[in-house]
């Protein structure tokens, strides 16, 4: 499942509604306009890690942490978008005056900081035909006109789940949803959200899967140019209730949405501390040719057996090659301060291989930017 952060409240403090721009050059403020014609989408959850982020890729940066005027600017400098988080309670939001007041809210707060559109990011169950259905798409719709008017080139985008098949319950219209905002960020994680057959643990995003979920997605007939693959940089840290001599994991049950076995019985691992701890596991790195995704067995202090799934360059370069081939709009990743940005060359090394997998190098934002 999604990660629980914190809230962090937006307030309009005093200086910032007032609109001066804290950039050293005032069109730094200027909201970027250009389209470019691929997306490298990087959720940031706050801290200084941006700063090494592969910036030739970088298009659009969702500012999940507390908003960094620092940020901004230098996104700017580089011709990316910084957008808002967007979330409210969909029983809220039924309500056309509610939902008004929310959309103009958000609108203000993107203007006093000068950024360039929202990231929509609900996750909340929702009956297909019910009220927050069709709440949902309204607001989708109302919140896409109300940025594109008053933030020209703006961009307001939707997270959706891995599959459009009603995962953990989110029985959303995907298609008017699409139609309605400029992409649809797909989180193609959390796949083991749902388990119906054997409690074991099982990769992130095994490669068959996530790829079949995207074929569906275009076969709802939403254009792939409304579609930016996510990727995780994480991975699921299991602790084996029964470690069998073959390798297979068994998981304690713990439901989700109906389902009776799920991921939540592991623990979400950033990518830069697996990096740290592979080596010296039991195991080493293992290749699963099933689900093409790495993996690895460990024993912890007090000698329980630990199987962490999780994604690295070769696994996500298999996934990137779709988004090449069916012409997606981008991809991008949960979330951008999960490497290790350290000055330790072997990190410095495996961080920038990560970037790179993102991209073939037909890909590259310079290409784009005319
Ligand atoms: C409007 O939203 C507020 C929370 O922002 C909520 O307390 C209230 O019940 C909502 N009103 C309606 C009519 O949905
Ligand atoms: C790929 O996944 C789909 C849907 O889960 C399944 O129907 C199909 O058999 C799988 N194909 C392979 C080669 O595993
Ligand atoms: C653990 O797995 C072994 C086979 O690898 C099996 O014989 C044993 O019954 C399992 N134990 C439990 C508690 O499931
Ligand atoms: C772990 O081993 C691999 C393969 O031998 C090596 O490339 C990598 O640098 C090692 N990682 C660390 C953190 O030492």
């Amino acid at each position: 499942m999604w990660i629980a952060l914190p809230l962090i409240a937006l307030s309009l403090s005093a200086h910032v509604s007032a609109n001066i721009c804290p950039c050293a050059r005032e069109d730094l403020c200027e909201p970027i306009r250009h389209q470019p014609a691929f997306e490298v989408f990087v959720f940031d959850v706050g801290g200084k890690a941006w700063k090494f982020y592969d910036w030739t890729k970088v298009t659009t940066v969702a500012a999940f942490g507390q908003f960094d005027a620092e940020l901004m600017c230098y996104a700017h400098s580089k011709g990316a978008r910084l957008v808002l988080k967007g979330d409210v309670s969909l029983s809220d939001i039924v309500d056309p005056v509610n939902r008004t007041t929310w959309i103009q809210g958000n609108v203000q707060l993107a203007k006093s900081q000068f950024m360039d559109g929202i990231n929509i990011d609900i996750e909340q169950a929702v009956e297909a035909e019910s009220p927050q259905y069709y709440a949902l798409t309204a607001l989708v719709k109302e919140t896409t006109v109300s940025f594109h008017k008053e933030i020209p080139g703006s961009q307001v985008s939707f997270d959706v789940a891995w599959s459009p098949k009603c995962i953990d319950k989110r029985c959303y219209d995907y298609v008017a949803i699409a139609d309605s905002c400029d992409l649809l960020f797909v989180m193609s994680y959390d796949e083991q959200s749902q388990i119906w057959g054997d409690c074991i643990a099982l990769a992130n995003a095994p490669f068959n899967q996530t790829l079949t979920a995207y074929d569906q997605y275009i076969s709802m007939k939403i254009d792939p140019k409304k579609l930016v693959m996510g990727l995780p940089w994480y991975g699921y840290d299991y602790t084996c209730l029964n470690f069998s001599k073959d390798g297979v994991c068994s998981i304690p049950k713990v439901p989700f949405r109906g389902a009776p076995c799920s991921d939540a019985s592991g623990r979400q691992i950033p990518y830069r501390i697996m990096m740290k701890q592979i080596n010296s596991s039991m195991s080493g790195r293992l290749w699963d040719d099933n689900q093409r995704a790495p993996y690895y067995n460990y024993k912890d202090t007090e000698g329980r057996v630990h199987q962490v799934w999780y994604d690295d360059p070769e696994s996500i370069a298999l996934k990137a090659a779709y988004v090449a081939q069916h012409g997606l709009k981008g991809i991008g990743m949960w979330n951008g301060n999960l490497l290790d940005y350290s000055a330790d060359p072997i990190a410095q090394q495996q961080t920038s291989d990560m970037w790179n997998a993102l991209t073939p190098s037909s890909h590259r934002k310079t290409a784009a930017v005319s």
